[in-house]
């Protein structure tokens, strides 16, 4: 007997596989006393089978889905094709066919996972994607097994490999963020279009599906505040430097009182916090709970072999429950309903970067607007100006969101001072 498996998309993820299950052929076999064989993979022209082919993979190669999902014999199927469609499409028609399924595709996972996991439940099959999380660290597995005796007040991530890239070549080598750009995508570890992984919209994709195994609760991409690396200038990068802090991408859960708040920012970290240390293209998790206290999980956000060993990890794991007839359970089985905190139950500090003319009061009048919101400072720092305008950079004491809105929109409203910047500042 083997389980037989079907691949939909063969790229990068999707090549991995052959390697790792040839190279994992005895464990995989005590484990589970059956082989995992490749039955079938659709590809999308004749010339990328010419091409598969001529690369020495001799599959059974299909051009329609259609002969995956009529053929009874496939048990699993396994979407690496990225995108929204036709992988919605075709992973809805597999789960209605009686299949279990084992994605990557968090993007799909972010904007229908309620939906998708819906239909598992209802045709009583299984839906993995670990690896559309933070590629080859295992957080979804842990979150959902080990986390589940304990609770979580705060996940803290770096889970966007490109833009992790970017900010370490501008904290470490000073670069200015358009040539840590280029280098990211010379390098492809940005698309051509880097849209997702600049603007954060890629990690917010990945805390929406962390706040479902975390926290119990399903966040619609539109309720993560969500800003990018576009607007950070090297001298942000340097002034937290001197200040003793690290400027990266982060991605941030924390649970209070009201309920969660859930942003991807560009963040000042203490230089001590384990987090400031994860550069380049690795991804890590910190997260702060009641039980373990603080923990990290950190490894290859991507990658072909790190993403393809958490992908063959599900199946495995959904191979075990084909044959132990539990098929039908949820990966993530923690669920509550969903409930924001309020903007005014959420404290952090803040740095703010703001141009002002130089000219005697203007710091006064700084002063007077941030007080008239009750925000004091903790750290203020001028640099020197051309003349006629000069820059005042503060941190604050911690202030609520509500106090993060207000300050914003009353500097706005001053017309000769501009707001440069202004990035979440956490503390140790
Ligand atoms: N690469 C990583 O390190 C990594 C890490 C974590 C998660 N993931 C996720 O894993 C998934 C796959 O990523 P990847 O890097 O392997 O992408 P990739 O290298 O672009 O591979 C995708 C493959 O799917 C094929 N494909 C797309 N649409 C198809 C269709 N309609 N019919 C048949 N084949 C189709 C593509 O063929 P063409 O070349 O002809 O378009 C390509 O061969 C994505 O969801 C991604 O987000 C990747």
């Amino acid at each position: 007997m083997a389980i037989k498996i079907a691949i939909l998309g063969f790229g990068t993820v999707g090549t991995g596989l052959p390697f790792l299950l040839s190279e994992n052929k005895e464990k995989l076999a005590a484990l589970l006393g059956e082989e995992i064989v490749i039955s079938k993979v659709l590809m999308r022209s004749e010339e990328t089978i010419e091409a598969a082919r001529k690369e020495g993979f001799s599959y059974d190669f299909v051009l329609s889905v259609d002969d995956i999902l009529a053929d009874s014999e496939i048990s699993i199927v396994v979407e690496l094709m990225g995108r929204l469609e036709p992988a919605k499409t075709y992973i809805s028609q597999a789960l209605a066919a009686g299949k279990s399924v084992v994605t990557a595709n968090k993007d799909l996972l972010a904007v229908h996972g309620s939906e998708l996991r819906e239909l598992a439940k209802k045709h009583q099959v299984a839906l993995y994607y670990e690896a559309a999380v933070a590629g080859g660290i295992p957080i979804l597995r842990t979150l959902a097994n080990s986390y589940s005796s304990d609770k979580i007040s705060h996940l803290l991530g770096i889970v966007n490999g490109t833009s992790n890239f970017m900010m370490t070549k501008m904290s470490e080598e000073g670069w200015a963020y358009e040539k840590a750009l280029q280098k990211a995508q010379e390098l492809g570890y940005a698309e051509s279009d880097p849209t997702n992984d600049v603007d954060g919209i890629d990690a917010s994709y990945k805390l929406a599906i962390l706040s479902e195994f975390a926290f119990g609760m399903t966040l619609a991409p539109t309720e993560i505040a969500c800003s990018g690396l576009r607007s950070i200038r090297s001298t942000d990068v340097e002034i937290a430097r001197q200040l003793g802090y690290v400027l990266k991408l982060t991605g941030e859960i924390r649970e209070v009182q009201s309920g969660i708040f859930a942003e991807v920012s560009p963040t000042f970290l203490p230089k001590k916090h384990p987090l400031a240390a994860v550069n380049d293209v690795m991804n890590a998790v910190f997260i702060e709970s009641v039980g373990i206290g603080s923990s990290m999980f950190y490894g290859p956000g991507a990658g072909q072999k790190p993403t393809a060993t958490s992908v063959l990890a599900d199946i495995v794991r959904v191979a075990k429950r084909i044959q132990n007839g539990t098929l039908g359970k949820n990966f993530n089985e923690y669920s509550r309903p969903t409930q924001l905190a309020n903007p005014a139950d959420v404290m952090n500090k803040y740095y703010f970067s703001v141009e002002t003319p130089d000219t005697t009061g203007q710091f006064l009048r700084l002063v007077q607007l941030f007080t008239s919101e009750n925000v004091s400072f903790d750290q203020v720092l001028q640099q020197r100006g051309d003349g006629e305008r000069a820059i005042v950079v503060i941190i604050s004491h911690e202030i609520s969101r509500t106090q993060l809105a207000a300050v914003i929109e009353k500097l706005q409203q001053e017309a000769d001072f501009d707001l440069l910047n202004y990035f979440k500042v956490l503390g140790e």
